[in-house]
């Protein structure tokens, strides 16, 4: 069945010039109404170099998030096998191709934006390095260690590869940053808040009320008859731990030694590492799916779309695939720009933004009947539920060239895509 439809919807039309002459890659294939939101169909380095001559955007995009090639040296089908994108590229044209766009990223990037690269452990390294050189080491927060799919059964004479990173950079050193939460599970709980209160029947841990290193003003003094333990100063100043003890929040030993209550219900939750354990990509047959190969996990976009940036920013996908991104960004109230150079992933994206996803065991099982949704077929002749209102076919002549024929609503128009 179709969920996750998200609230802007594509409505079928494609904006499309009509001149021969014209270049694909300058206009949106899709934008939505007078939003910023839009999608390009394109080699994300030309669209980038036009876009920079647009002062709404250059200096504005306050996120990027990519998932670009990794250099695998394959070409990646969907799960009905149909090709989807290469990652041919390896070695130094793979750095040059990587260096060239993320130069531009920058320069898209709002001063107190942020990049986040997703690589796996091909290039991650290499990566870095190119990353430390163009937006500064210093400028460097985390490398997030994902586990990306369940355990295997490794046949090779390695560790079983189940983790790829995510580089995160800021572009300055004030950036937009939301603090982000894991829930408190009941496991956890039981292990770090194990005590409860008479009094109230508040959950809480007992914590010290000292910190390392000496103090001369107050935190370094005498409280309750107490200096604080050598080498170290009172948290907080005399005063305030007489506060704190008068309202029952120092719990005091047996032995007579403070120690400050945290209470549960105070706490927002688990505060997030850079190891993320709980994103992993489509791996059961319920998952909902476009069925895209590399999809990545929608949640995990959801979490640094809300860590870095606020909603009404503009966030960027510039290798967009599915578009998991840009409909992240959307259910976040966020504005958006995708871009991406293949035909699938457009129709991908586009049949995304109308239907939503299906779960996987939809994509894989033709026979199984599965709820009748209204579908508009852009990349095939077949005419499916309903007339389309409009049919397009698309011929891959060579990588990054294309011949697109738009019948329908539009006069067939024959359109080049600028090669590298
Ligand atoms: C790993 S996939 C992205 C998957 C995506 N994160 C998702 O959740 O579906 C990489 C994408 O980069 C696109 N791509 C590769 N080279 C590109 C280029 N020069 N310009 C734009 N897109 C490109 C490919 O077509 C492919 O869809």
């Amino acid at each position: 069945m179709a969920t996750g439809i998200p609230k802007t919807k594509w409505n079928g039309e494609l904006h499309i010039g009509n001149s021969q002459n014209e270049h694909f890659a300058f206009h949106p294939i899709w934008q939505n109404g007078n939003t910023p939101n839009r999608l390009y169909f394109g080699d994300n380095l030309v669209v980038m170099r036009d876009l920079l001559n647009d002062e709404s955007i250059k200096g504005k995009v306050r996120l990027i998030y990519i998932d670009p090639p990794y250099a695998t040296n394959s070409v990646f089908q969907t799960r009905k096998q149909q090709d989807a994108y290469t990652d041919l590229l390896t070695g130094e044209a793979y750095l040059s191709f990587m260096r060239e766009r993320i130069l531009l990223m920058k320069e898209l990037l709002a001063d107190d934006g942020s990049i986040y690269v997703h690589l796996d452990n091909k290039m991650v390294f290499n990566i870095k390095i190119l990353m430390d050189e163009i937006f500064g080491a210093v400028n460097f927060r985390s490398m997030i260690t994902r586990k990306k799919c369940k355990s295997k059964n490794f046949t090779k004479n390695s560790f079983g590869n189940i983790s790829d990173y995510i580089l995160f950079y800021t572009k300055s050193t004030n950036t937009v940053w939301n603090k982000q939460y894991d829930q408190w599970t009941d496991e956890k709980i039981l292990k770090e808040y194990p005590f409860i209160e008479v009094e109230t029947g508040r959950r809480h841990k007992r914590v010290p009320i000292h910190a390392p290193g000496t103090r001369n003003g107050t935190t370094g003094t005498i409280w309750r008859g107490m200096m604080p333990p050598e080498g170290k100063h009172w948290q907080f100043t005399p005063d305030k731990l007489d506060e704190l003890d008068r309202k029952g929040e120092i719990y005091w030993s047996k032995n007579g030694n403070p120690r400050r209550k945290v209470y549960l219900d105070e706490s927002n939750g688990i505060s997030m590492q850079d190891i993320w354990l709980d994103y992993l990509d489509v791996n059961n047959q319920n998952t909902q799916t476009t069925g895209y190969p590399t999809e990545k996990n929608i949640e995990m976009l959801k979490r640094i779309i809300l860590a870095s940036s606020n909603k009404g920013d503009l966030v960027m996908d510039c290798f967009a695939g599915s578009g998991t991104t840009l409909v992240a960004a959307d259910e976040l109230h966020r504005n958006w720009i995708g871009i991406d150079i293949g035909s699938e992933s457009m129709k991908v994206m586009l049949n995304r933004f109308q239907n939503g996803t299906q779960t996987l065991d939809d994509h894989l099982n033709e026979d199984k009947p599965v709820e009748k949704i209204k579908r508009v077929d852009l990349f095939s002749d077949q005419e499916e539920d309903e007339q389309p209102k409009v049919t397009m076919k698309v011929k891959q002549h060579l990588i990054n060239n294309y011949t697109i024929f738009v019948n329908g609503n539009y006069s067939e128009t024959e359109f080049q895509l600028p090669t590298q």
